[in-house]
């Protein structure tokens, strides 16, 4: 079958495609405000774009009283973000930051979480995060309702036993990352893993 998600599926093209594209990886964002407090929250419209250089983006939309996220205030303001990996031990705490706080509330001592400083931008990293991914804002586009904040990676932190620092690869199979699935309350683990080799 073939719906119109322009016309009759309009309403429901966030509920069908967000159930639809999956998994997909969760940027648990932290960034701060103009004047210094840490915003933390959840976001599944997320991925890796490219490595040279290396960068990624998320997509916050706005709130339904057409208000954007707190998150966007604070990356217009700083223009720095950082993206934490969510892994299985984390991932009660990243629904916990996605509750609607009031501006400048900080979700991360609500989660139970532990901001570390970072090395180059102002945005804490999450201390119990896998891996952290240090951002400056490149730029955002906005397409319509939706806006995509692109960042450039500028650094990386990885807990140590990730990293095989010999090969300088990443030990995946000491990483347990979450993926989001149907919205709102579905997630899958990523523990089931096959390798398919590529043709010559
Ligand atoms: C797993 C998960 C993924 C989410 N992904 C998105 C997303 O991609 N875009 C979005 O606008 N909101 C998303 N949300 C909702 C935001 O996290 C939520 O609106 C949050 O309160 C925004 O916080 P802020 O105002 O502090 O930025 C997601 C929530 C969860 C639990």
């Amino acid at each position: 079958m073939e719906l119109n998600l322009e016309t009759d599926y309009a309403d429901r093209a966030y509920t069908i495609l967000a159930s639809l594209v999956t998994p997909r990886p969760i940027a648990l964002v932290t960034t701060i405000s103009a004047d210094d407090k840490i915003n933390a929250a959840p976001f599944s419209f997320f991925n890796l774009l490219g490595a040279n250089p290396p960068i990624c983006a998320f997509a916050p939309g706005d709130r339904e009283n057409g208000i954007p996220k707190d998150t966007v205030l604070n990356v217009r303001a700083t223009h720095e973000f950082v993206v934490n990996l969510v892994d299985e031990a984390i991932a009660e705490a990243m629904n916990q930051c996605a509750a609607s706080l009031p501006f400048g509330e900080n979700e991360l001592v609500r989660a139970g979480l532990t901001a570390a400083p970072s090395s180059i931008v102002k945005p804490p990293r999450i201390a119990e995060a896998p891996a952290s991914l240090e951002c400056v804002e490149w730029g955002t586009l906005q397409i319509g309702g939706n806006r995509v904040v692109i960042g450039l990676i500028k650094r990386l932190h990885l807990r140590e036993e990730l990293f095989d620092a010999e090969k300088q690869r990443i030990h995946t199979d000491k990483l347990f990352t979450i993926g989001r699935m149907a919205s709102p309350h579905w997630y899958c683990k990523t523990t089931e893993r096959f390798e398919l080799k590529r043709p010559d």
